[in-house]
C-alpha cells in the first residue's frame, strides 16, 4: 500500500504538538510528510521545513499557498491529507479549504475555537465525503480500548458513576502566561476560544468518559474559575454530569494544580466492578471488585487475555512499555487506513480516531460548561 502523503499546518520551530504528530505518523508507518505550512511567518515556515527534511519548494509560506500549489501537482505527487496542529482559532480555515480541495483532514482537539466553527468544519467534511479524524490522544492506548471493550461486553454490569480528572500545573503562576508560545494563545479567548483549561484538557477528559462508557455526556452543572488574577478564561473547573444512560459523574480539569503534570485519571464504576486507568501509568488497567483482590490487566502484544482491539494496537511484548507516542501513532495509522478506504471499525464500534460527532460533542461540552458556570453552576442540557 502506498503511504498517505500529508501536509502539515503549524508545528514549526518552538511548537509543541506538531513534532508529536510527525513522530506518530512515522511510527504508524503508513504516512509520509510531503509538505507543510509550519508557521504564520513564511520565513519561519521555510526554515522549519528545511530543519525536518521537507523539500524547499514544498515548505510553503502559508496554508493557503500550500493547498493551492499542491493541487497543481500531479495527482500521484500532491498531498492527499492535511494535518492541522495550529492554535484552535486556526483550525477551521485550513480544514474547510482542505475539504474544499478534496483532501482528508486530521486535526487536533478541540476541533475549533467555537461550536459554530466546529460545525462549519464538520459540514465541509460531510460535503466532501473525505475523512475527518480528531486526535484525542488517550483513546489510542491499548488499555483504554480494553476498558471500552470491558464496559461494552456487559459482564461488569451497567455504569453507575464515573470520576475523571485532568490536572496540570504548568499555568499555575501569573508569569506562566507570558513565558512560552503554548501558554500565550491558550489564555487568549480570541485564539483559544470559548474556554481555557476546560477546552484544552477538559475536552480530553470528557472524550475519554464517552469513549470508555460508550455514552454521551447529556447534562452537566459546572463551575469554571480563573484562579490566577487577570485571566479571562478558566484555568480551573469542575463539573457534575450525567451520562445519556443515567449514570452520574464528576469531571475536574485544571492547569493550576500545583505539582500535577498530566494527571489524567479515570474511574468507571459499574454494578460489579470499578475500572481504573491513569494516563501517567498507562500500561496498567485495574479492575476492582467488592471483597476480591484487585485485578491488574497489563498492556503488551503478548498478553493474550486482551481483546483483539487492544492487541491490534500493541507493538511490543509486556514489560517493554509503550506510551504517548505510540497511542498517537495508533490514531494516525487508523486515519491513513481510512483514507485508503479500509474499514477500521473495532469490534466495539469505533474507527480508531475521534470522529466529527465526537469532536462536536466536545464543542457542545465546552459551550454547556460555560453556560452552566455563567448561570451559577446550574444544570444544563447538552
Ligand atoms: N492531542 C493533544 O493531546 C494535544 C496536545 C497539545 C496541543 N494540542 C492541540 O494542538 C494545537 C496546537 O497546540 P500546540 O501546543 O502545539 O501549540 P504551539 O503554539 O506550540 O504550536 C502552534 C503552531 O502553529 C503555528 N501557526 C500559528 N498560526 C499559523 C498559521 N496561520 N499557519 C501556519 N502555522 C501557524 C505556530 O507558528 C506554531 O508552530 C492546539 O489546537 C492544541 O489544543 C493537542
Amino acid at each position: 500500500v502506498q503511504k498517505v502523503r500529508y501536509g502539515m499546518v503549524g508545528g514549526g520551530e518552538g511548537a509543541f504538538i506538531g513534532a508529536v504528530h510527525r513522530t506518530a505518523a512515522a511510527i504508524a508507518g503508513n504516512l509520509e510528510l510531503a509538505a507543510g505550512a509550519f508557521s504564520s511567518d513564511p520565513e519561519r515556515s521555510r526554515r522549519s521545513g528545511a530543519a525536518i527534511g521537507v523539500s524547499a519548494e514544498r515548505a510553503y509560506g502559508s496554508w493557503q499557498e500550500m493547498i493551492e500549489r499542491e493541487m497543481q501537482l500531479p495527482a500521484d505527487a500532491r498531498i492527499e491529507a492535511v494535518s492541522i496542529v495550529t492554535p484552535n482559532h486556526v483550525h477551521a480555515g485550513p480544514a474547510i479549504a482542505a475539504f474544499g480541495a478534496g483532501l482528508h483532514v486530521i486535526c487536533d482537539k478541540p476541533i475549533a475555537e467555537s461550536l459554530e466553527s466546529g460545525q462549519a468544519i464538520v459540514a465541509a467534511a460531510r460535503a466532501s465525503g473525505k475523512v475527518l479524524a480528531v486526535t484525542h490522544t488517550y483513546t489510542g492506548y491499548p488499555l483504554v480500548k480494553q476498558a471500552r471493550a470491558l464496559v461494552a461486553g456487559g459482564s461488569l454490569g451497567k455504569v453507575r458513576r464515573v470520576h475523571v480528572q485532568y490536572l496540570q500545573d504548568w499555568l499555575s503562576r501569573a508569569e506562566d502566561t507570558k513565558s512560552n508560545k503554548q501558554s500565550s494563545w491558550r489564555t487568549d479567548p480570541s485564539q483559544s476560544g470559548e474556554a481555557g483549561a476546560f477546552g484544552d484538557i477538559g475536552t480530553h477528559a470528557a472524550n475519554l468518559v464517552e469513549f470508555i462508557t460508550g455514552q454521551r455526556i447529556a447534562q452537566l452543572a459546572c463551575e469554571l474559575r480563573a484562579v490566577i488574577p487577570g485571566r479571562t478564561l478558566d484555568d480551573d473547573g469542575a463539573a457534575m454530569f450525567r451520562l445519556a444512560g443515567g449514570a452520574s459523574g464528576l469531571l475536574s480539569a485544571s492547569q493550576v494544580c500545583t505539582g500535577d503534570v498530566n494527571a489524567l485519571k479515570i474511574a468507571v464504576y459499574c454494578d460489579e466492578a470499578g475500572l481504573h486507568w491513569n494516563q501517567e501509568n498507562p500500561n496498567e488497567l485495574w479492575v476492582q471488585r467488592r471483597g476480591a483482590p484487585k485485578e491488574l490487566w497489563e498492556a503488551g502484544a503478548n498478553k493474550a487475555y486482551l481483546v483483539g482491539d487492544a492487541l491490534k494496537v500493541s507493538r511490543t511484548p509486556g514489560g517493554h512499555p509503550e506510551g504517548y507516542l505510540e497511542a498517537f501513532a495508533n490514531i494516525y495509522r487508523s486515519f491513513a487506513q481510512a483514507v485508503r478506504g479500509e474499514n477500521t471499525m473495532s469490534s466495539s464500534g469505533e474507527p480508531g480516531f475521534a470522529t466529527a460527532e465526537d469532536a462536536l460533542a466536545g464543542m457542545r461540552f465546552i459551550r454547556a460548561a460555560r453556560k452552566s458556570s455563567e448561570a451559577g453552576a446550574v444544570w444544563v442540557e447538552i
